[in-house]
């Protein structure tokens, strides 16, 4: 039998809260929502757009061990342990600053932040590392001020590797979640115009990024860009929080220098070179960026001293996630439908990535290439001008048809040659029957747009079209 997560007198203890009742099962994880909590989970009331302490009766009815409320919550019918505490967010935080400390002074532990390819990396970063030893990462984006202490909460004590992403809105929200993850190693994966809207800058949002270094850990080490216009920046803060600086790229100058990078449709194969080896790797997830981002999972692997070998195969295995790149092959009549989900978020980086990876898709298999786009939010005063630099992306990977919605990709849409134009609308509900009627066999589609422009929608219109995709 594995050992149990936490015993509720530690949890209790590192929670500052009391107990009140019997825990009879062991804790085995944590939850904050009643819809995806299971069996062996401790339930954190927490205050969002509901609060939490409304479900804590349904957390125990699916199975919660014990639950973290405040201390003024009326025990109802049917609940089990609680843990009383001044402010669950608060106690939450404790107990993922105590399960920091309880790991071994030998477990390594990595924090990845960056304006996009957080998830992406810190995956490949998971996936690597569970080939080398015992290895905890965030699920999903985890990454905000519930995210990271809840990742922290759920790490076992006895992990060899652990892997947190931090995200960030505005400025100041990085520094208290990576003093509470304490890495060995942060990687900065980018700093693109994202979130613009609530920064005087891109410099503010590079600075912004570059609080991840404020926690690392003395002796730590700061993964770079060497690629990106504000390398310089990041490397500054970096070396003045007193941090080792290893960059990754192109850049003749980068200590993770990629030699050549043969980027397909279906994966790409990258050779590297390091200060002291070389490595060659595949990678099933397609594009540029994701070779990008590999650079940085391999600098990461290798200061911590990772066997490369044994690790870096991973990396043929782990396809792109739900709405962000993956792909099914779909039945139509006459030739199959590429469909290339990316309905997960959008910004101008990704976008581009996106648009140059459907660019890369091979026309003998698939004759034509279809974009569907939705508005890239949260952009600012240079919002338009970015939907409308979108153009030269667009003509480069030599897309045939363009369908928009959403108020700032009109700006796009008006900007495409005429002949690209397949239709606007100014939402993706309202794009759904002028898309569907343009699509046939012989399509590659990739559909791209912001959470809050649901280009969800349109992923799944095109999967009831055409069912049965593998
Ligand atoms: N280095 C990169 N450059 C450009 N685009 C990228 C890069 N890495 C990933 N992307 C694209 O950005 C999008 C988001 O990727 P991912 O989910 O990994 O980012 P994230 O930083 O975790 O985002 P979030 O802030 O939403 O958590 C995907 O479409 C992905 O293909
Ligand atoms: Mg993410």
């Amino acid at each position: 039998m594995t050992a149990p997560l936490w015993t509720i007198d530690a949890l209790a203890t590192a929670a500052a809260g009391t107990l009140d009742g019997v825990v009879a099962d062991a804790i085995t994880g944590f939850s904050i929502d009643t819809r995806s909590l299971g069996a062996g989970d401790v339930f954190v009331a927490l205050k969002d757009q509901r609060d939490g302490h409304d479900f804590v009766s349904a957390a125990f009815k699916a199975g919660a061990v014990a639950a973290l409320v405040s201390h003024a919550y009326v025990r109802q019918a049917g609940d089990g342990a609680l843990i009383r505490v001044d402010d669950p967010l608060r106690a939450l935080e404790r107990i993922g600053i105590a399960a920091r400390a309880r790991l071994s002074p030998d477990a390594r532990v990595f924090a990845v932040t960056g304006s996009v390819g957080k998830t992406g990396t810190k995956e490949m970063l998971q996936a690597c590392l569970g080939r080398v030893g015992k290895t905890h990462a965030a699920v999903k984006s985890f990454n905000n001020h519930w995210g990271v202490p809840l990742t922290l909460a759920r790490t076992p004590a006895d992990v060899a590797y652990a892997v947190y992403e931090i995200g960030m809105n505005h400025a100041g929200e990085i520094t208290p979640l990576t003093k509470m993850v304490r890495p060995h190693v942060a990687i900065v994966t980018t700093v693109e115009p994202v979130h613009l809207a609530n920064f005087a800058s891109i410099e503010g949002i590079a600075d912004a990024k570059a609080e991840i270094f404020s926690g690392l850990e003395s002796g730590g080490t700061a993964i770079i860009n060497r690629d990106n216009p504000h390398r310089d920046r990041l490397c500054a803060a970096a070396l003045a929080a007193g941090a080792r600086v290893v960059t990754f790229g192109h850049h003749a100058d980068a200590d993770v220098r990629m030699i050549a990078a043969d980027v397909r449709a279906d994966g790409s194969r990258v050779d590297l070179a390091l200060r002291h080896c070389t490595v060659a790797y595949d990678l099933s997830a397609p594009g540029a960026h994701i070779v990008q981002n590999s650079a940085a999972v391999v600098a990461a692997l290798d200061v911590a001293g990772a066997d490369l070998d044994q690790a870096l195969p991973a990396l043929a295995q782990a396809s792109a996630p739900e709405g962000r790149g993956k792909r099914t092959t779909l039945a139509a009549p006459g030739s199959p439908i590429l469909l290339i989900d990316e309905s997960y978020n959008a910004n101008p980086a990704s976008m581009r990535a996106a648009l140059t990876a459907l660019g890369t898709v091979p026309r003998e298999k698939f004759p034509r290439r279809i974009a569907v786009l939705g508005d890239m939010l949260e952009l600012g005063a240079t919002s338009e001008a970015l939907h409308r630099g979108l153009c030269p992306a667009i003509t480069a990977a030599e897309i045939d048809l363009v369908f928009a919605c959403g108020p700032q990709m009109r700006h796009l849409f008006e900007a495409i040659p005429v002949p690209m134009r397949g239709a606007w609308a100014h939402d993706s509900a309202a794009l759904e029957d002028k898309m569907l009627a343009s699509l046939e066999g012989g399509c590659a589609v990739m559909i791209k747009g912001s959470l809050g422009s649901r280009m969800a929608l349109l992923v799944k219109a095109i999967k009831d079209r055409f069912p049965g995709g593998t």
